[in-house]
């Protein structure tokens, strides 16, 4: 089968999607598969890219663009015409015609416009099978409100939070603060703020009192003018990944994020740059390991995900487990956390890829 595999993208997560795509590029079964790999530029222009995984190298691991994955001698190789060594970019809005030419598409993309539903709706719209959560499961992810709602919903627990809606901060900024100090009254500081439709941890801060509100809500708002207010979860924290199998989803074995030793919260330098060291399997016991399986496939059928799912706990002392958040594309490099939880499950990287790729063909 042809499979595009679509990465970079318009979201503060680009990078990491970049990431993501260069490892799989390298460890995608290519006795089985022609790959056509696909750049989506921070400026949301698609550029068709050479296909030499055996060439490609990241030049800064920190922020990489598109534009920045690079042959080891420096050159731009990824997204390039191999021919004439410059990039090849569709119009400004226009998609390429070769994304509804081919049989699968990997949508290795993080954050809005990406792995929120729009694409989605595009590969929907274009009638091409893809890889992952459809429209609402995407959007569902996305948006960590609804996401709070939705599992409310179906008896999953979440942690205390509030939300600052763009016309509460438009109409009244004061009161939008005072909000945010009258939910601290009652679960205390420190608090999160972050943006409540974003990834890898972009744009949250905590905040330990009152003087930091408007910086931290300004912030976020640089992400997403809707803006979370969480308190402080004092646990462990858990996750474990989703795989959906001919017979149904399965859960992986569980891992633990240790507190980051560097930083007071996972945030994105603890998480891609000092590849925080997640344990696997998580030290838990046989009951909590078996209790948080299933409410990570609680969580994907309550999101009505398909084909992945990484989802994220706490384990509180009083030892109730509260879901935080789902991711339904989550980083997938060979050291994330999805494919190592698969790894130590018994799947390699490889073969989660494949995995993937059948269930998206089914
Ligand atoms: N949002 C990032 C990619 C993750 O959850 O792994
Ligand atoms: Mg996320």
């Amino acid at each position: 089968p042809r499979v595009a595999v679509v990465f970079g993208g318009r979201s503060s997560e680009h990078g990491v999607s970049v990431v993501t795509a260069a490892s799989v590029l390298r460890a995608i079964d290519r006795d089985k598969y022609d790959v056509l790999p696909i750049g989506i530029t921070s400026e949301g222009r698609w550029a068709l890219t050479a296909d030499e995984p055996e060439r490609m190298a990241i030049t800064d691991r920190r922020m990489p663009s598109v534009e920045q994955v690079t042959d080891h001698d420096g050159a731009v190789l990824l997204p390039v015409d191999p021919a004439s060594r410059e990039v090849v970019y569709t119009e400004a809005g226009a998609v390429p015609k070769a994304l509804g030419e081919v049989d699968v598409v990997l949508p290795l993309l993080h954050g809005p416009y990406g792995e929120d539903g729009t694409l989605q709706g595009l590969l929907e719209l274009s009638g091409v099978p893809y890889v992952g959560a459809g429209v609402l499961a995407s959007a569902v992810g996305m948006d960590k409100e609804y996401m709070k709602r939705i599992f409310t919903s179906f008896g999953l627990k979440v942690g205390p939070y509030t939300v600052i809606r763009p016309r509460e901060w438009e109409q009244d900024p004061a009161a939008a603060r005072r909000k945010v100090e009258e939910f601290a009254q009652i679960h205390g500081w420190p608090l999160f703020i972050k943006p409540t439709r974003a990834g890898s941890s972009i744009g949250i801060s905590k905040v330990d009192g009152p003087d930091e509100v408007d910086a931290a809500l300004a912030e976020a708002r640089r992400h997403d003018p809707k803006v979370l207010v969480e308190a402080l979860l004092r646990g462990r924290e858990i996750e474990c990944g989703v795989l959906e199998f001919a017979d149904g989803p399965r859960a992986s074995v569980p891992a633990e994020i240790p507190p980051a030793a560097s930083s007071d919260f996972y945030d994105f330098d603890a998480k891609y740059i000092d590849s925080a060291e997640g344990v696997v399997p998580a030290p838990l016991t046989e009951e909590q390991t078996e209790r948080v399986r299933r409410l990570a496939v609680e969580a994907f059928e309550a999101a009505s995900c398909e084909g992945l799912v990484r989802a994220d706990f706490f384990l509180l002392d009083s030892g109730e487990f509260v879901i935080n958040e789902i991711n339904t594309m989550p980083g997938f490099t060979p050291i994330s956390m999805y494919p190592r939880m698969w790894q130590e499950s018994g799947i390699g990287y490889t073969e989660l890829i494949d995995l993937l790729i059948q269930a998206a063909l089914r």
